[in-house]
């Protein structure tokens, strides 16, 4: 295997970025393909946490290159910050190492200000994490939006934002009565930030599109979750991105055979942060005791998330929406030791009982049926228990789909490989860390390789 799909099964928050730190050590590159600094994705070495918005969780293998994606919502702030907290935890972040497209689209003050004024005087809360992701891909949809490549340039910059802020102005003025800055501040601001993301910026598409010539190994780290897609999520309760398998070809820029496998990031349980319905919410001590022994807060906005148990007909359309090959089950260390445990396998529905939650279901007017299964007592260093086995199985044959991995703690060694991912596979000799085209200068435009090379190079390869 060569490529594979990290995608949250849930409502975000399974665990993606310990998995993907886990087998980044496995591959060439890892890319974010949507999503913006929205995400938090938590990974803990020896004891240290660090967690990651917008830089893909593979940067903190010195051997593998992290892409950002044209389909991310870029915050270059948060991208300062961020890129500063990596190199203050010893991390070395170079062009070589990372590569941002020169098409993400910028997430403008503006942005940021709208969905804070929506969240606090509009008529639908939806509880966003306050970022400006929605406007911001609002933006890219109206085809008004800021790229990355538009920053180096003032007086243009100045042009494009003035058009952005149009429409935006009458809404501040008018309908939310609050301040904002005038183009020439938010240009200049922009424009600043924009010199030390210069020369990161590169024509990802054809560094991925080489990549896959070159049978690189490629991990793409998806950000939320498959119910917080904007198209098959819980809408209107969902981010604005494809959060589902279909965003990686979109916002990688990618062939659609060019992922092989689709992991789906799944807790042993469910968790959900922010407004929308929640057919197996507890609101009972059980699901107070899983908050609280799951350290349930968000990454990114500090919010308790809710908490109840594991939603096989939700998962089961998830495995649907995005052809999930396997799944990895996080936090079981969470579910050992609690006295009651339940997995709902289906729902009554209008008088009927279903086991796919397709989405023309209004899940509020779901009642969910359960089935309890033996609570386990494991501490993950002797072999799985039998109750343990057997709320595996129950997953297993409801989905139809193998659990690839087991993860019993945040550390990175609390994981149980039941698949092989990422194989050693034959490697082609060539060196793609120094390829991608940095700002302004010509080197590496595509198309720069002869693909009849490239195919004699891949007659002649090496074990790695
Ligand atoms: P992501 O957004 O999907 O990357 O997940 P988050 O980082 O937002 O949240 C997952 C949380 O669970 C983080 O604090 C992780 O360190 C932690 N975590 C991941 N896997 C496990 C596990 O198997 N057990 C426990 N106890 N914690 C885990
Ligand atoms: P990771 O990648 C969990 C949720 C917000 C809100 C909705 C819309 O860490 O799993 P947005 O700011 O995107 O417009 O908010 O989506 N949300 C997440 N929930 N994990 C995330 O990311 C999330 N990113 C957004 O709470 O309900
Ligand atoms: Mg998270």
């Amino acid at each position: 295997m060569k490529t594979l799909a990290i995608i949250g099964s849930q409502w975000g928050d399974e665990g993606k970025g310990k998995i993907t730190d886990l087998l980044s050590e496995k591959c060439d590159i890892v890319v974010r393909y949507q999503g913006g600094n929205n995400a938090g994705h938590t990974i803990i070495v020896d004891g240290k946490k660090i967690v990651l918005h917008l830089i893909p969780s593979g940067i903190l293998h010195a051997h593998s290159v992290a892409v950002i994606g044209h389909g991310v919502v870029f915050e270059p702030e948060a991208f300062q910050v961020e890129l500063k907290k990596v190199a203050d935890a010893g991390i070395v972040v170079t062009t070589k190492n990372l590569k941002i497209s020169e098409n993400v689209t910028v997430i403008t003050s503006y942005n940021k200000l709208l969905d804070a004024a929506r969240e606090s005087q509009g008529s639908v809360k939806i509880g966003t994490t306050g970022k400006g992701i929605g406007p911001a891909y609002e933006d890219k949809i109206a085809r008004r939006a800021i790229k990355l490549k538009d920053l180096f340039d003032l007086p243009t910059l100045k042009i494009k934002l003035a058009r952005n802020l149009e429409e935006k102005e009458t809404l501040f003025k008018h309908r939310y009565d609050i301040a904002f800055p005038s183009v020439d501040e938010e240009a200049l601001r922009l424009f600043n930030l924009g010199k030390n993301i210069a020369p990161f910026m590169c024509d990802t598409f054809s560094y991925l599109d080489q990549a896959i010539i070159q049978n690189k190994k490629i991990l793409f780290e998806g950000a939320q979750g498959i119910l917080l897609d904007i198209d098959y999520g819980t809408y209107p309760y969902v981010t604005s991105s494809s959060t589902a398998l279909g965003g990686v070809y979109t916002g990688a820029g990618i062939p659609e055979s060019s992922v092989e496998e689709v992991l789906g990031i799944t807790k042993a349980y469910t968790t959900r942060v922010g407004e929308g319905p929640f057919p197996t919410e507890l609101f009972d001590s059980l699901g107070e005791e899983i908050q609280i022994k799951g350290h349930e807060f968000g990454a990114t906005t500090g919010r308790k998330r809710r908490c109840g148990w594991l939603d096989l007909p939700l998962l089961k359309y998830a495995v649907k929406a995005s052809n999930l090959t396997s799944i990895a089950l996080t936090k079981l260390d969470i579910l050992s030791g609690i006295k009651e445990l339940k997995v709902c396998v289906a729902y009554e529905y209008e008088g009927k009982r279903i086991e796919v939650a397709y989405p023309g279901i209004d899940l509020t007017k779901a009642t969910p049926i359960y089935k309890s299964m033996k609570p386990f007592t494991d501490n993950f260093a002797d072999k799985l228990s039998i109750e343990l086995e057997m709320y595996i199985k129950e997953i297993e044959n409801f989905l139809g789909i193998p659990v690839g991995i087991i993860a019993f703690g945040p550390e990175r060694k609390e994981i149980i490989f039941r698949k092989d991912y990422f194989e050693d596979d034959i490697q082609p000799e060539l060196d793609l860390s120094s390829w991608g085209r940095q700002a302004g200068g010509l080197e590496g435009i595509y198309p720069q390789v002869d693909l009849e090379k490239l195919s004699r190079n891949n007659a002649t390869t090496t074990k790695k």
